[in-house]
């Protein structure tokens, strides 16, 4: 619901109130956002004006309580006294800094409208209400400020549009989406930080005086920082407590910090980095922020988890692929490499379909000449070295054993070893003259360039259509340096530009091929964020395929991405990236909670290996659906403690599955192990793998993880030494749904 009284707007549904209003001074400021509060009732004494220093600055004379330096805003602007940072800084062409934004007027739609060339969150009318506060600034120019509160869910999205009405040419040098003023610093900030092979791991540290900042200005999101951030009250768990969430829907460049100022307020933004961003706006243009989405949890950072993942699943990911069932997928790469053949993918393919599997994913090395990493990045035709009779023929042998067929692309890249880069070298990112710095022996192609997007779309459209493709892995293997272009008069805006390149390409191909399931990949996990997801709606998590690596990544993934988007496949051992030997058992127990699929060379497995990726892949088909459907709970972190553990359950059908990890093994261990269970119905009965116990039992003294070898139970323990790893699966007695095992 949105209500407007008395300048002041208060968004609210079951769970949040989100309330802002119109200061003496025409500006908005910031009252609340946390815990659903009564509509109806003046909120306005949550503002303080402050008895303020000597020094401080009074923009508004008629009142000298009022500063810009204390009061909380919704929308702070540099240059009037407020020395926080800001969320817009706009000159004009003499330097002259614009940033007087007061109310002007305002708007509330049902639904959400989209935003133009951008991805961002879509709702049917009755899932959502946005509201456009319209601010006008002296000059001429108008900001229109989107809030869009969800219905059933405790989340708030917001973004900004400036409009140059006035008769000038004005250049924004920063303009955040998000921008919220807190009372207070009492607060952990936690955030997933990382490098390839080691994504999103949960970093957390008390907030203090200062700035305290992720970011990215790699143009992309990044291994390093992800695009999110949590704000948790000290006394939060995993379980209970207050929790705020941050997350910009944007693939590029990136800023999000919170700022702690002397009086001990908090000041959290969210938008695209300034450095290295100008964009011109001439009379008459407009510049569309990206989306910021604002999460809260009072039920600690679990309540907040899976609130987004229901509202990514419901709001964020493509419709058709909320209920369509992902496929088993079986990948060549880390089999093959760049060595193979038709007879060899064959082999392969006749190999990994008796085993199960749905989906055969062609990774890099079918297109130009690419026997390695040095070449062939832009000539999207097929090698006819190693598929004489073309990809169209190798994709209907694939469909004529029963799979699926996918294809790994690169499409932002270009090798300097190519045909494209002989007849476009002013395709390719920065200045022909000057060097041009290599990451793993490519270039990156101008995604500014309108013609460049329509040459990738004539050759990813042709080969989609030739093959009747049915997934692509979109991969991106390097970060940009030298930012530039030889067709912008502003190089401020390359970065963003190429963002927008990228996104019209997904745009159009997922529009034309709606059927087409897209993977997003860079090098891993490097651009694992909401902008992809808009368009492909699960990712590659990470180029380490480690099981024992892999529970920490998709455990911290999973603080703010569901489950479906998680790309999580059995490798072989000794693992390429770690060299470890963890257990089949291990890695498909893994493997379950997320997108499921292998990366290993079928002809390789025993018999009895071949049995137990058969049984893997029997388990995951009743898994798949809670992937997309279920309610995940973490339960145990890698990051506290050498165990892991975790469940999904789905409450309207009443069944679940649990999984437990235990890599490394020490000796004389605890007695009496269980793992206490979350969301079940304390009044309700549950099979267990076979056993039955109450959902009470099961939360509250917990689930048997059975006894474990201590020296002196030779005969009678049921686990013991490293590699550890139990899965559940749990159902409702009355339902009577056994499930396997
Ligand atoms: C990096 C990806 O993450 C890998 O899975 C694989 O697709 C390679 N690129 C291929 O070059």
């Amino acid at each position: 619901m949105i209500s407007v009284e008395q300048n002041q707007f208060h968004l609210s549904n079951n769970d949040i109130s989100y309330i802002f209003h119109v200061m003496p001074n025409g500006q908005l400021g910031h009252l609340y956002y946390g815990k659903g509060l009564k509509s109806g009732r003046d909120y306005s004494h949550f503002q303080t004006y402050s008895n303020v220093a000597p020094n401080t600055t009074h923009p508004y004379e008629a009142r000298p309580d009022f500063s810009l330096e204390t009061v909380k805003q919704e929308f702070p602007s540099y240059g009037k006294g407020d020395f926080r940072e800001s969320s817009v800084l706009i000159e004009n062409e003499a330097g002259e800094i614009r940033s007087d934004f007061n109310y002007e007027s305002h708007i509330v739609v049902n639904g959400k409208p989209s935003l133009e060339g951008l991805p961002a969150s879509y709702t049917q009318e009755e899932d959502a209400e946005t509201l456009i506060v319209t601010l006008k600034e002296p000059s001429g120019l108008k900001l229109e400020l989107l809030y869009t509160i969800f219905t059933n869910l405790p989340v708030i999205t917001r973004s900004c549009l400036v409009k140059n009405e006035g008769g000038e040419r004005v250049t924004i040098q920063r303009l955040m989406s998000l921008n919220l003023d807190l009372p207070d610093s009492d607060y952990d900030m936690l955030h997933l930080t990382g490098a390839w092979a080691r994504e999103r791991h949960v970093t957390e540290k008390s907030l203090s005086e200062g700035i305290q900042r992720i970011s990215s200005l790699r143009g992309a999101s990044s291994h390093q920082h992800n695009p999110f951030m949590a704000l948790k009250r000290f006394d939060a768990t995993e379980h209970n407590g207050e929790v705020l969430g941050m997350h910009f829907v944007y693939s590029g460049n990136f800023v999000a910090q919170a700022e702690v100022d002397h009086y001990s307020t908090t000041r959290v933004s969210m938008g695209i980095h300034p450095t290295r961003f100008s964009w011109s706006l001439q009379p008459g243009d407009g510049f569309q922020s990206p989306e910021a989405v604002l999460t809260f949890s009072s039920h600690g950072l679990n309540g907040l988890s899976q609130s987004v993942h229901q509202w990514t699943h419901r709001h964020m990911i493509p419709e058709r692929f909320r209920t369509a069932e992902r496929p088993v997928l079986i990948n060549n790469w880390e089999a093959t490499y760049f060595d193979f053949d038709e007879k060899k993918l064959d082999d392969f393919a006749t190999k990994a379909k008796d085993l199960g599997v749905e989906l055969f994913v062609l990774d890099d090395g079918w297109f130009g000449k690419r026997d390695d990493d040095t070449t062939s990045l832009g000539d999207w035709f097929v090698d006819q070295r190693k598929l004489p009779n073309g990809i169209g023929q190798l994709a209907a042998n694939i469909k004529s054993k029963g799979l699926q067929f996918g294809l790994w692309f690169e499409p932002e890249m270009i090798s300097p070893v190519s045909d494209l880069i002989k007849t476009h070298p002013d395709w390719v990112v920065g200045m022909n003259n000057r060097h041009q710095t290599l990451g793993r022996n490519q270039k990156v192609l101008d995604f500014s360039n309108s013609d460049v997007v329509d040459y990738l779309y004539e050759r990813m459209s042709s080969i989609i259509e030739e093959t009747r493709l049915d997934y692509i892995k979109w991969d991106m293997n390097r970060n940009i340096t030298e930012p530039f272009s030889i067709n912008l008069s502003n190089q401020g805006e390359f970065y963003h530009r190429y963002m927008l390149g990228v996104y019209q390409l997904y745009d159009r191909l997922t529009k034309a091929y709606p059927h087409v399931l897209f993977e997003s990949c860079a090098g891993g996990g490097g651009r694992f964020d909401l902008g992809m997801m808009y368009y492909a709606p699960q990712a590659w998590t990470s180029d380490d395929t480690d099981a024992v690596e892999r529970l920490k990544i998709q455990y911290g993934t999973s603080i703010a991405y569901p489950l479906s988007t998680i790309g999580s496949h059995v490798s072989a051992v000794p693992n390429h990236q770690t060299k470890r030997e963890s257990p089949l058992s291990l890695r498909g127990d893994v493997a379950y909670f997320g997108t499921f699929g292998y990366e290993l060379d079928p002809s390789s497995l025993t018999d009895e290996e071949k049995e137990e990726i058969k049984q893997q892949i029997h388990r995951y088909k009743q898994i798949e659906p809670l992937i997309r459907k279920g309610t995940f709970t973490r339960l145990i972190s890698p990051f506290d403690q050498d165990e892991t553990a975790w469940m999904l359950f789905d409450q309207e059908e009443g069944r679940g599955v649990v999984g437990w990890y235990k890599p490394i093994y020490s000796p004389n261990p605890k007695n009496n192990q269980v793992l206490k269970l979350k969301g079940l119905d304390r009044s309700v009965d549950y099979e267990v793998n076979g056993k039955q116990f109450g959902g009470d039992e099961l939360m509250s003294n917990g689930l048997p993880l059975g006894v474990e070898f201590n020296g002196a139970n030779h005969s009678t323990s049921e686990r013991g030494g490293d590699n550890q790893s139990k899965i559940w699966f749990i159902s409702e007695v009355d339902r009577g749904g056994v499930c396997d095992d």
